[in-house]
């Protein structure tokens, strides 16, 4: 697999693959896990050629400590991918390659998108991923883009971005990859004790009932149910647990027919923050 550091380089490469073949990106920061190679499968089912790229995104992150902390496993990455397929190519530039200047974010306006949620709570967050996103289609101009529906705030961020900035990529949202106990894959999950990372599966289960409780019970009591739960554990602390149509990511207010709804919760795991989402109907 060959393995590239330099956007120069990445251009030469990519002017060498014929025009007429579909060309896939899958957007990493690394520490990869079954939640990015479901990703990178799909995309190599779909594509003649695939670029992972592997970048831990300073302006997306609002805590230092977050982005220090932040797992770097390059060589089971690379195992990962080449185990895959022998036809991709990873791209891993260093941050002064991507930000030579200023390691600043861009602002957009996601149309509110981005003030909910994960936005409400981590400080220009949307921004980071905005810039590096549109930088890397801009490196890469890929046919198809992979996304996992566990960031479904980004990957709904994500095609906004594509529609404000006219980017001619199609976004693939992928499903959520889950352990055996349900705890959707992260490679934050690394950092849990084995005995709350198992206990962490309370998070999904959580939601299958919220799911269950959504179609049956005035639909406005779920978010009550939710956070009463937590309440009853301290092994979690809950941030947010909210229920917004999948479009415009608003809160519901009333449930209203022919609306898609999703729910979607943030919680601390011993000083770990996990977010997991589940649609509703
Ligand atoms: O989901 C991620 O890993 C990151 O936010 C992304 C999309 C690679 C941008 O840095």
């Amino acid at each position: 697999m060959q393995v590239i550091k330099t956007k120069t380089k990445l251009k030469e490469e990519l002017n060498k693959l014929g025009d007429q073949l579909s060309l896939g990106l899958v957007p990493t920061m690394g520490a990869l896990h079954d939640g990015h190679a479901s990703l990178i499968k799909k995309a190599v089912s779909e594509n003649e050629n695939v670029i992972v790229s592997i970048f831990v995104n300073p302006t997306q992150f609002n805590n230092q400590e977050d982005l220090d902390k932040y797992p770097k496993t390059i060589d089971n990455d690379i195992e990962l991918i080449s185990d895959i397929s022998d036809r991709i190519i990873l791209f891993t530039p260093e941050v002064s390659e991507i930000y030579p200047k200023t390691v600043t974010p861009k602002t957009y306006d996601f149309e509110g998108l981005d003030k909910v949620m994960e936005g409400e709570f981590r400080d220009d967050h949307f921004n980071g991923v905005g810039t590096i996103v549109e930088e890397l289609f801009k490196i890469v101009q890929p046919n198809k883009a992979y996304f996992g529906e566990k960031d479904f705030q980004q990957l709904r961020i994500i095609q906004k971005l594509t529609e404000i900035k006219d980017i001619p990529v199609e976004i693939i949202g992928c499903d959520i990859i889950r352990e055996e106990h349900g705890l959707a894959m992260s490679s934050r999950n690394e950092r849990l004790s084995t005995k709350m990372r198992q206990k962490a599966a309370f998070i999904y289960d959580t939601l299958k009932t919220a799911k269950i409780k959504f179609g049956m019970e005035n639909a406005l009591n779920v978010k009550d149910w939710v956070i009463d739960e937590f309440k009853n554990h301290d092994d979690f602390e809950l941030e947010y647990f909210d229920i917004t149509d999948v479009e415009t990511l608003t809160p519901m207010q009333n449930k209203i027919n022919n609306v898609k709804y999703r729910a979607f919760i943030a919680v601390y795991v011993e000083d770990v923050r996990l977010i997991d989402n589940i649609a509703l109907n």
